[in-house]
C-alpha cells in the first residue's frame, strides 16, 4: 500500500455519510428534495415528466393502463419514433456538436467524431439500405458487433424502420449468437469482419458464420462491417450469397432520407437476451415510450445530463448500460456520448484516465469490477491525467464495497464528483434504487433510496416488509415506464419469473402484483438500500449475469463428464468467479486435459467470460437426501469460509474431499 493509501484510509475509513459538494448541488438538474413527496402523491401522473422529455407525434391518452397486470401499458396511444428523439429534433439547434465520440483500439489512430448532423445522415442512409433488403417494421434485426459507430448506427437505423433489435454481445460464443436468433426468428444480421483486442486483430466474422450455420430459419440477409480494413484481409473472408458489405450499402444510399416510423408507445423497441435460471436465455422486451423515456429521465436525474456535456460510460453497447446509458438516454437528451473500443489496461493501465482528460468527460460511469481492478493497479495511473472535467461518477452491475468506493471518490472523483450507486437490471431498462446527486448524501455500499416515484421494498419470504437492519428480498410494488412488457413470445414465464413469487397471480388487481427481481437486499433507517446479490441460480461474474444451469450444460455436454455444479465463489477484482464442481464418467480421468475441455466447452458454449476460474473434479457432489445439490456448501468451501451444518447430507463425508482439493 503507498502513503497515499494510508491516508486516505485513515481519513475516509471512519465516514459512512457523504454530502455532495455546494458545487453540484447548485447546477444539479434535480435539487429539491420535495421530488420524492410530489412523485409519490402525483403516481403515476408524475411520470409524465419522463415522457415529457421526448417529442411525440401523437399525444398519449394514459399515463398508465393497470387494467390487465402485469401486462402494463404505459403512455397509450402516443406515437413517437427513437429514432427521431435521438437524431433528428437536436438538428436546428445541435446539429454540428458531437453526439458521438468515438475512441477506437490505438492501432490506427482512427478515433472518430458524428455530429449529430452527420450521425443523422449515415442513420437515414443505413436505414434507407435496411429497406432495400427487405428489412420491414417489427422484423428483428439481430446485431453482433463491438465497441463500433456502426453498433449504435444500425441500432437507431432499426429504430427509425420500426425493427427491433437483438443486440448480441460480441464475446458472446456462435452458439449463444445462433440460439437468440432462433428464438426471436430473427431474419437479419448485422456485424462485422473482425476487431481489436490489445492491439490484435481479432477475426469476428468467423464466429458470426458459425452462428449463422446454427441458425435453424432462413436468414434473408448479413451486413459485414468492415473495421479492419487491409489488417482483416489475412482472415480471407469472401462475402457470398446474402451477405453484404456495410461500406458499400451506406454508399449506394447516399443522402438517402427515410421517415421515420410512428410508432405506438407500446411498440417494441429492442429485445434483450439475458441469463436466468433455466439454461434458456429470457428475451427481454422493452417498448419505445415507456423504455425511452425511463432511459431519458434517468440520465437527466441521476447521471445529470445536460446538452453540453461530454458524457463518457465504458460499457459496452452488448448488455443494457450500454443501450440505456451509451446510446438510447444521453442521445435523446442530445449530449455528447463517448464510447471506446478495446479495453481499460491496453495500451497501459491508464487507458480511461487518458479518454477522461483527452476529451474533458464530464460523467464517468462504469462497473464496481473496473474500480476494484484500477484500485490494485495505483493511483499514479490516473495521477497521470488531468480528471478535474468530472463532475459525477457512477457505478452499475454489482455491489461496491466501501474501499472501492472511497478509492473511486479520492482519486478519481478528487472528493469533489457526487458518485451515484445504480441498482437496475437489464429487465428495469433502466436505474430503480440510487441517490439523486444533488439532494441526497452518500452511504458507500449502499445504492440509496428507491428513485422518487418508484415503489421498491424489501420483504421477507412471505411478502410482508421487514424491518431495518433485517436482510430480505427486494421487490418492486408498483409498475415503472421502463420495465419490461413481458419475455418474447413467453408470457407465462414473464409471470413465472417475475411475478409469481410475491403477486396473486388470480387478481385483476394491480395491488396484489409485486415485481420479484430476484436479488436479496436490506433496508436502514433512512431507507436506503444495500442490495446483496442474486438469490437465485446467477452469478455475477464482473458485472456480468451468467446462469449457472447454462454454464452447467455446457460442461455435461463434454466427452467423459457425467455430472456439474457451478457456483460462484468470490473474486478480488470479478465479484464473483465461476467454480465448476465435475464428475466425471466411468473410464475418464479428472486430469488436466479434461480440464482444458470443460474451460473450452464453456466458451464455446457461452463465451470466455463464463470462463471456469477452477474446475473441480470430485466423486460426489454434496446432495440433501431429498436429491437436490447442496449449492451453498460448494460455495462456502470456495470461498474457503466455514462450513455449516453437514447433517442434512446424505454424503456428509463428501464435503471435507471436496474442500482439500480446493484449498490445493
Ligand atoms: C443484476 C442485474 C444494470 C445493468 C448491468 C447489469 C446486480 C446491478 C447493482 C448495484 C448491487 C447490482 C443485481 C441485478 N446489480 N446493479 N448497483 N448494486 N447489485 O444488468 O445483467 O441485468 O444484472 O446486477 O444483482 O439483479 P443485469
Amino acid at each position: 500500500m503507498g502513503d497515499d493509501d494510508v491516508e486516505l484510509e485513515a481519513r475516509l475509513a471512519e465516514q459512512d455519510v457523504f454530502e455532495p459538494s455546494e458545487a453540484f448541488v447548485e447546477q444539479a438538474n434535480v435539487a429539491d428534495d420535495a421530488i420524492y413527496e410530489e412523485f409519490e402523491e402525483n403516481w403515476p401522473e408524475c411520470w409524465q415528466a419522463a415522457a415529457d422529455l421526448l417529442s411525440w407525434d401523437d399525444d398519449y391518452d394514459t399515463v398508465l393502463d393497470d387494467s390487465n397486470p402485469p401486462f402494463y401499458e404505459w403512455f397509450t396511444g402516443g406515437e413517437l419514433n427513437a429514432s427521431a428523439n435521438c437524431l433528428d429534433r437536436h438538428l436546428d439547434e445541435r446539429g454540428d456538436e458531437a453526439a458521438i465520440e468515438w475512441v477506437g483500439e490505438p492501432v490506427e489512430e482512427d478515433d472518430r467524431t458524428y455530429t449529430y448532423a452527420e450521425l443523422h445522415r449515415e442513420v437515414n442512409e443505413f436505414a434507407a439500405a435496411l429497406r432495400d433488403l427487405g428489412v420491414g417494421e417489427d422484423d428483428v434485426v439481430t446485431m453482433y458487433m463491438p465497441m463500433i459507430p456502426e453498433l449504435p448506427i444500425a441500432m437507431l437505423a432499426c429504430a427509425r424502420i420500426g425493427a427491433p433489435h437483438s443486440v448480441v454481445f460480441a464475446g458472446f460464443s456462435a452458439d449463444a449468437l445462433a440460439t437468440r436468433m432462433n428464438a426471436a426468428d430473427s431474419e437479419y444480421l448485422i456485424t462485422c469482419d473482425g476487431y481489436y483486442r490489445r492491439g490484435d486483430p481479432l477475426d469476428h466474422l468467423q464466429k458470426a458464420n458459425e452462428g449463422l450455420a446454427g441458425v435453424d430459419h432462413e436468414v434473408e440477409a448479413t451486413v459485414v462491417v468492415d473495421r479492419l480494413g487491409p489488417n482483416g484481409d489475412g482472415f480471407g473472408h469472401d462475402l457470398k450469397g446474402t451477405q453484404h458489405d456495410y461500406g458499400d450499402l451506406v454508399a449506394a444510399n447516399q443522402g438517402a432520407e427515410v421517415d421515420p416510423v410512428a410508432r405506438d408507445a407500446e411498440d417494441m423497441l429492442f429485445l434483450m437476451y439475458t441469463s436466468g435460471t433455466t439454461g434458456q436465455p429470457k428475451g427481454v422486451k422493452h417498448t419505445t415510450g415507456g423504455y425511452l423515456s425511463w432511459a431519458a429521465w434517468t440520465s437527466q436525474a441521476v447521471l445529470d445530463i445536460e446538452p453540453d456535456d461530454t458524457y463518457f460510460c465504458s460499457a459496452d453497447i452488448g448488455w443494457i448500460t450500454g443501450h440505456s446509458y451509451i446510446v438510447y438516454g444521453p442521445l435523446a437528451l442530445g449530449t455528447t456520448t463517448v464510447m471506446y473500443e478495446g479495453t481499460p489496461d491496453h495500451p497501459d493501465k491508464d487507458r480511461l484516465w487518458q479518454i477522461v482528460d483527452e476529451y474533458e468527460a464530464t460523467q464517468l460511469y462504469t462497473a464496481p469490477t473496473a474500480i476494484r481492478a484500477f484500485m490494485k493497479w495505483g493511483s499514479e495511473y490516473p495521477e497521470r491525467h488531468d480528471l478535474s472535467s468530472l463532475r459525477l461518477l457512477g457505478t452499475v452491475g454489482e455491489p461496491i464495497n466501501p474501499r472501492a468506493w472511497k478509492w473511486y471518490y479520492k482519486h478519481i472523483g478528487n472528493e469533489q464528483c457526487p458518485i451515484v450507486d445504480t441498482w437496475w437490471q437489464t429487465e428495469t431498462g433502466g436505474m430503480m434504487v440510487t441517490t439523486l446527486p444533488g439532494v441526497k448524501d452518500m452511504k458507500p455500499g449502499s445504492a440509496g433510496p428507491p428513485l422518487p416515484g418508484v415503489d421498491a421494498r424489501i420483504v421477507d419470504t412471505e411478502g410482508e416488509e421487514v424491518g431495518a437492519g433485517r436482510a430480505g428480498y427486494l421487490t418492486v410494488q408498483k409498475p415503472w415506464p421502463g420495465m419490461l412488457r413481458t419475455l418474447y413470445r413467453n408470457d407465462e414465464r414473464y409471470i413465472e419469473e417475475y411475478w409469481a413469487e410475491y403477486s396473486d397471480t388470480d387478481s385483476d388487481d394491480p395491488d396484489e402484483w409485486v415485481y420479484f427481481p430476484e436479488d436479496g437486499a436490506k433496508i436502514d433507517d433512512d431507507g436506503y438500500i444495500t442490495v446483496l446479490g442474486r438469490v437465485d441460480d446467477v452469478i455475477n461474474v464482473s458485472g456480468h449475469r451468467l446462469g449457472t444451469m447454462e454454464i452447467e450444460s455446457a460442461i455435461v455436454g463434454v466427452e467423459g463428464v457425467a455430472e456439474a455444479a457451478v457456483v460462484g465463489g468470490d473474486h478480488e477484482v470479478k465479484g464473483e468467479a465461476v467454480y465448476a464442481y465435475v464428475i466425471t464418467e466411468e473410464g475418464h480421468a479428472g486430469d488436466d486435459d479434461l480440464r482444458e475441455r470443460i474451460v473450452a466447452g464453456v466458451e464455446n458454449a457461452i463465451g470466455p467470460i463464463a470462463r471456469p476460474e477452477q474446475v473441480i473434479f470430485t466423486p460426489e457432489l454434496p446432495k440433501t437426501r431429498s436429491g437436490k445439490i447442496m449449492r451453498r456448501l460448494l460455495e462456502d468451501i470456495a470461498n474457503g469460509e466455514e462450513l455449516g451444518d453437514t447433517s442434512t447430507l446424505r454424503n456428509p463425508e463428501i464435503v471435507e474431499e471436496i474442500r482439500v482439493q480446493v484449498q490445493d
